[in-house]
């Protein structure tokens, strides 16, 4: 494979890394400093609120930020091939990110500016992102590569939430503003509130449903191939 063959093939993987790479930096930076000063404007509650929760707060940073850290390494083929124990170890603290970050997520998820139709979003979405990480656990434990990685392939999609939440909340900012005056009496943190109900659903849903179509579309090459070794197969 030539230079630029290379470069085409691994372009999804080096905007993912970077994308997870520079939201995983920029996002939890802030609280490094824990000093609510310098939280934005959903989290900034956080100088009122009792030391259980600020410390689930900083919990959840750290610990999902480690695991989007980590996330897209565990898809290079390379690696896993050349570093196996590097792979599994980097796997368990992804996984032991997820166990963190999830849970904690549950800690801070009540009381969200978003209201309760956001605080759903997140909860179901720290469910699903503690099952599919039990999941792709659970199946390398008992052996199964494929499932493994088609559970990871799950995992990940949901850990990129953190990526794609910045994403969106910036575009349903961009999009609204315009109608500052007209829709929100000119009251910024009215919007603010809106977009970010929004994003508490749309930050997980199309990455879900897109992750589900690559391990879809993966299956398919792998079920044509069984189905030519036994022609007799449905
Ligand atoms: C995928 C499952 C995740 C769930 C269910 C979840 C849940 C939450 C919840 C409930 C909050 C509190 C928001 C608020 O008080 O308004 C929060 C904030 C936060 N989360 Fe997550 N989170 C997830 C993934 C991640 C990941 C992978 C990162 C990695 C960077 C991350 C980093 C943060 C940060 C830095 C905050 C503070 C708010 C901010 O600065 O934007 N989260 N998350």
């Amino acid at each position: 494979m030539n230079k630029t063959n290379f470069f085409k093939r691994q372009l999804p993987w080096i905007v993912m890394a970077f994308l997870a790479l520079g939201v995983a930096i920029v996002a939890v930076a802030p609280y490094v400093t824990f000093n609510p000063a310098n939280f934005n404007n959903a989290t900034a509650r956080y100088a009122t609120e009792t030391p259980l929760r600020q410390a689930g707060l900083y919990t959840h940073a750290f610990a999902a930020g480690i695991a989007l850290i980590l996330g897209p390494f565990q898809f290079l083929n390379r690696l896993r091939q050349r570093k196996p124990t590097l792979h599994r170890w980097m796997g368990r603290i992804y996984l032991v990110g997820i166990l963190l970050g999830g849970l904690s997520a549950f800690l801070i998820a009540p009381g969200m500016i978003s209201g309760l139709v956001g605080e759903i979003g997140l909860m179901s979405l720290a469910v699903l992102w503690l099952v599919t990480g039990w999941k792709a656990y659970a199946s390398i434990r008992a052996g199964n590569v494929i499932a493994h990685r088609e559970w990871m392939i799950r995992s990940f999609g949901l850990t990129f939430a953190a990526v794609t939440l910045r994403l969106w909340l910036g575009i349903l900012i961009g999009t609204q503003v315009p109608f500052l005056a007209t829709k929100y009496a000119g009251n910024f943190d009215a919007l603010f509130v809106e977009a970010y109900r929004v994003v508490m659903w749309l930050c997980w849903v199309p990455n879900l449903i897109i992750a589900e179509w690559i391990v879809q579309r993966r299956r398919a090459p792998q079920a044509a191939v069984r189905k030519s070794l036994n022609p007799f197969q449905a």
